[in-house]
């Protein structure tokens, strides 16, 4: 999408009136650069009204929405979260609800989100979310929604965009940890465990590992054998470093095993089972076989909170105000991605809840293998 003064006048002509903006599923640092990108180029460049919907699609169904300004959106870009709240538990197709005694009951809400939608009179309404979030708007969109959606997610998971906001920032604090760790485990001796987040791929793990000086990276893409990384801790102690770094992805499992996951609060109330525990499960393992220390740290929710780096402010920026150039436009049913250097549209239909797994034997893995980091393999 280019700009032109003429291009502007037409944009303008064609006239956006009121706009929506939700955040579904887990936060991520970034969200309230997208926020405010959306609400000042509304505002600004087209005239129009936004209504920010609180606490993703939950506040379609509950009615929960209040009006966002320049004004009220000017100190948001450094804060981490999202001002609007979110949840990854609010479909609407299929809603989750805890009675007094604690029973389940799951609803559909779907005709009540629409009731809903069609009294706040909008002319597009931003879906701004992971997998789960962009597939409930599209679903909606193929009710009639006027939906463009925004990628985010800090596992960088998402096909059809080279990069999500929220996941560099992820990176640079699961870096910061290692670099943390390096100097601790060297003074100790130990085998230092990270455990960082990811879901099912490994695109932190590997960019921290990488980033961060780790001597092992172990992702769910690449089955690890737990021979490989003893060797290498051993190779390590023999030449004279009594002491290694080990990242490894939540959902990382060795050769012929299952990913790790914890019986959190989150199974009851998400119904998906939380990935967790498999840092633990390596460190015990390597314990019983090395005679060194070892020591797991789980990284959990920090790689989601805090200060967004200039990289996914950046992005945020720009997605959000390409989504209000394509509302303008009338390209409904798409979501804005990074495609190399340029912000470019793709259909919603085509992410159909595919994941990007990191390639196994792709540029990334390798340059790790090159410098001698043990990829469990
Ligand atoms: O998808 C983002 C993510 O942070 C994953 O990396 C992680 O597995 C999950 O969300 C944690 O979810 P919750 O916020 O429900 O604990």
């Amino acid at each position: 999408m280019t700009w032109s003064g003429n291009r502007y006048q037409q944009l303008f002509l064609m006239g956006l009136k009121r706009v929506g903006i939700l955040t579904g599923g887990g936060d991520c640092s970034g969200l309230n650069a997208v926020i405010r990108a959306v609400t000042r180029s509304a505002i600004i460049s087209h005239g129009a009204e936004v209504i920010g919907i609180e606490e993703g699609f939950e506040g379609l169904i509950f009615d929960r929405n209040r009006k966002l300004t320049v004004a009220g959106t000017k100190d948001i870009l450094p804060l981490g979260g999202t001002i609007l709240g979110t949840t990854n538990k609010g479909d609407p197709f299929a809603y989750r609800h805890f009675d007094k005694d604690g029973r389940l009951t799951i609803q559909d809400y779907s005709q009540k989100t629409i009731e809903n939608f069609k009294r706040l009179e909008l002319d597009c309404l931003f879906v701004v979310g992971g997998d789960g979030t962009l597939q409930l708007g599209y679903k909606f969109f193929e009710k009639g929604f006027p939906v463009i959606g925004i990628p985010k997610t800090i596992d960088n998971d998402l096909v059809g965009t080279d990069y999500t906001f929220g996941f560099q920032t992820a990176v640079q604090i699961a870096c910061d940890a290692l670099d943390r760790l390096q100097t601790t485990g060297e003074s100790h001796h130990r085998v230092m465990v990270l455990e960082v987040m990811g879901r099912g791929t490994g695109w932190i793990a590997l960019e921290a590992g990488i980033s961060g000086g780790a001597h092992v990276i172990l992702i769910p893409e690449i089955s690890y054998d737990l021979g490989k990384v003893l060797e290498k801790i051993h190779l390590r102690k023999e030449g004279g470093s009594p002491f290694s770094v080990i990242v490894v992805a939540e959902g990382a499992k060795e050769i012929g095993g299952e990913a790790i996951t914890s019986e959190a609060a989150s199974t009851r109330l998400q119904g998906v089972a939380q990935l967790g525990g498999v840092g633990d499960h390596i460190a015990r393992q390597l314990s019983d076989r090395i005679n060194l220390e070892v020591r797991c740290t789980v990284l959990g929710h920090t790689q989601r909170g805090g200060t967004p780096l200039a990289f996914d402010r950046i992005l945020g920026t720009r997605l959000g105000t390409q989504a209000v150039e394509a509302a303008a436009e009338g390209k409904f049913g798409t979501m804005v991605a990074l495609k190399s250097q340029d912000i470019v549209l793709v259909p919603l239909e085509s992410l159909a809840g595919i994941v990007r797994y990191v390639p196994a034997d792709g540029q990334l893995v390798r340059t790790a293998e090159l410098i001698g980091i043990c990829l469990g393999r």
